[in-house]
């Protein structure tokens, strides 16, 4: 725990306040060498060998520039296909947070119809890790418009997350959707200590463009493999508040659904969920779970791997992310839990890949020559380092008094509510509030229970991504998350 919060420290304490080219002085940081702080990296290869020790990764983070006039240029006109009367207001372009490589992310912010002055600012991470969250989180989920079949026309989102905030959903690390970066190299570095800063980077520039917001209260929420993005930049913003000049970011709270924030819960809770929900036979099981170490970093035995092999055959035609759900292709006339349409994605990828819609929102056509794309596969797979731990960034957290929210669908099979159960019990914390179940229109909306800083939400029959598949039971726990109250009981 000391060790990634050290390399973190490095990552944050290398900032300075530099417009141009960022070379600032980082042989000696609070009397410790460089070389001493590199020592205290984990002796596993989880994170990048390199990390820390190229300069120029260490120095990307030290900018800071001006701003001005550039929210004026983000402001969206009008989407293509947007329906009448939109009555709130909406921006994207690029935050530049590395000059030097040319690496720029990209956001799509919408501030809410009322109360936008007052109303807390949250920014959205969707996971992968590779995804966008313009293509998934604000155009299937939680953003106020979604995409109608054949992918040119938006209509209103009745459940939109914006009725009570004003969101941000930054497309992240650079590669990920509209995101870029000009060096090639850059993309040596892609994994989460490279995400956090640069999202930090992002966060305070951003905050420039938008000077209203900065001393707003923040929170940061994300589902999936966000489970790791999330905890890891409220440590970064944490840290930087209390040791950097950087504007001091009121983080208020974060929220994490169907998370991956443990890798050995997550393999044990997965491969119970499978079983328990009937997905796969006892042999299956019996065998997976006695010939696979879910606690071991090291590549899975081959016999290991046969059985994982066997539980993919066995549910290859079960959509992982909502298990009772049609497949896209499907014309299952089935009754359905929810009436999410499983092609939404698909819209997405059609309507973003539209050349008009690209200059409404933005995109510099020159910089983004390819297509749009919702995951970018080749990131995930080069990821440096999946396996940093994030359970004992989530205990420094609730220790420094940052509330933390963990929900979980509990029809999805791809981090699964067995998984948040197992990882959750691991933190050994006390329950202040036992389990009960929550409600919404006098229906049982899942279950909750209350620890001292934590928070477990369920959500009733909804799968992986949660405003998708119950948005108003979603809709609910967001309100609940940002005014910090318990979720209503009957
Ligand atoms: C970590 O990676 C380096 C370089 O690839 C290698 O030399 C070293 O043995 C690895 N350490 C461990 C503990 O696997
Ligand atoms: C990347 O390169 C293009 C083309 O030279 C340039 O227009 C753009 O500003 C660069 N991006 C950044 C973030 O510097
Ligand atoms: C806006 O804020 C006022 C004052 O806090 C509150 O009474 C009102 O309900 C809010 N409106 C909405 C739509 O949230
Ligand atoms: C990313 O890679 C991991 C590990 O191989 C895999 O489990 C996950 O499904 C991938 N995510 C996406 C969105 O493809
Ligand atoms: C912050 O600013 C103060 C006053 O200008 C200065 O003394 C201090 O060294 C600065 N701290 C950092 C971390 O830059
Ligand atoms: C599983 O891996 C962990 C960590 O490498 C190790 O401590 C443990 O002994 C292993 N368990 C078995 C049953 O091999
Ligand atoms: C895959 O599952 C089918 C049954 O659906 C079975 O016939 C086949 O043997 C399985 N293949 C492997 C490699 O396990
Ligand atoms: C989709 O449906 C078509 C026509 O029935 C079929 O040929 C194709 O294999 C299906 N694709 C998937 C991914 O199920
Ligand atoms: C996806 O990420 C890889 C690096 O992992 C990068 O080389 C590639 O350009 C990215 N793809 C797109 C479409 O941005």
């Amino acid at each position: 725990m000391e060790k990634l919060q050290l390399s973190l420290k490095l990552l944050f304490l290398v900032v300075s306040l530099l417009c141009h080219d960022g070379k600032a002085s980082i042989s000696s940081i609070g009397g410790l060498k460089m070389e001493e702080l590199l020592q205290e990296k984990p002796s596993q290869n989880f994170t990048s060998t390199k990390f820390g020790s190229d300069t120029s990764f260490s120095l990307s983070s030290a900018y800071l520039c001006s701003q001005s006039g550039r929210k004026e240029n983000d402001k969206i006109q009008r989407l293509p296909g947007q329906p009448d009367g939109v009555d709130f207001n909406q921006y994207s372009g690029y935050v530049t947070v590395d000059p030097n490589s040319g690496r720029a992310l990209f956001y799509y912010f919408v501030e809410s119809p009322r109360n936008s002055s007052s109303n807390p600012l949250v920014l959205w991470l969707n996971g992968g890790p590779g995804c966008s969250s313009l293509g998934a989180g604000a155009l299937t989920e939680l953003g106020p418009f979604r995409v109608e079949k054949g992918g040119k026309t938006l209509y209103r989102n009745q459940y939109a997350w914006n009725a009570e905030a004003n969101i941000i959903f930054l497309e992240s690390p650079a590669g990920v959707g509209f995101s870029y970066t000009n060096t090639t190299s850059d993309y040596d570095f892609t994994g989460d200590e490279r995400t956090a800063v640069d999202t930090y980077t992002f966060l305070v520039n951003w905050l420039e463009r938008f000077p209203e917001y900065k001393t707003r209260d923040f929170f940061i929420a994300g589902e999936s493999y966000a489970g790791h993005y999330v905890p890891q930049l409220a440590q970064v913003i944490l840290h930087a508040n209390t040791n950097t000049n950087h504007t001091k970011i009121n983080l208020k709270g974060i929220a994490v659904g169907n998370g991956l924030i443990d890798y050995e819960s997550y393999s044990r809770g997965w491969l119970d969920y499978y079983w328990t929900h009937a997905l796969i036979s006892d042999e299956i099981y019996i065998g997976h779970k006695s010939n696979c170490n879910f606690s071991s970093p090291a590549p899975p035995s081959d016999i290991c791997r046969q059985y994982q092999d066997q539980v993919i055959n066995a549910t290859k035609d079960i959509y992982p992310y909502d298990i009772f759900a049609p497949l896209c292709n499907s014309t299952s006339s089935s009754t359905l839990i929810s009436v999410f349409d499983p092609c939404s994605l698909d819209y997405a990828f059609d309507y973003l890949n539209n050349p008009a819609v690209q200059i409404a929102l933005h995109v510099d056509a020159a910089t983004f020559p390819y297509p749009w794309e919702l995951c970018n596969l080749t990131m995930n797979g080069s990821w440096k380092d999946r396996r940093l731990p994030i359970l004992p960034i989530i205990t420094e957290l609730m220790e420094s008094g940052i509330p933390v929210w963990i929900y979980s669908g509990d029809t999805d099979g791809a981090v699964p509510v067995t998984s948040s159960r197992y990882a959750i019990n691991k933190l050994g914390i006390s329950v202040k509030t036992p389990w009960y179940p929550w409600y919404l229109q006098n229906e049982v909306g899942g279950y909750v229970v209350e620890y001292e800083n934590l928070m477990f939400v369920t959500i009733r029959g909804s799968g992986h991504f949660v405003p998708s598949y119950q948005p108003a039971r979603a809709l609910a726990l967001f309100s609940s998350f940002i005014n910090q109250k318990l979720l209503p009981s009957k």
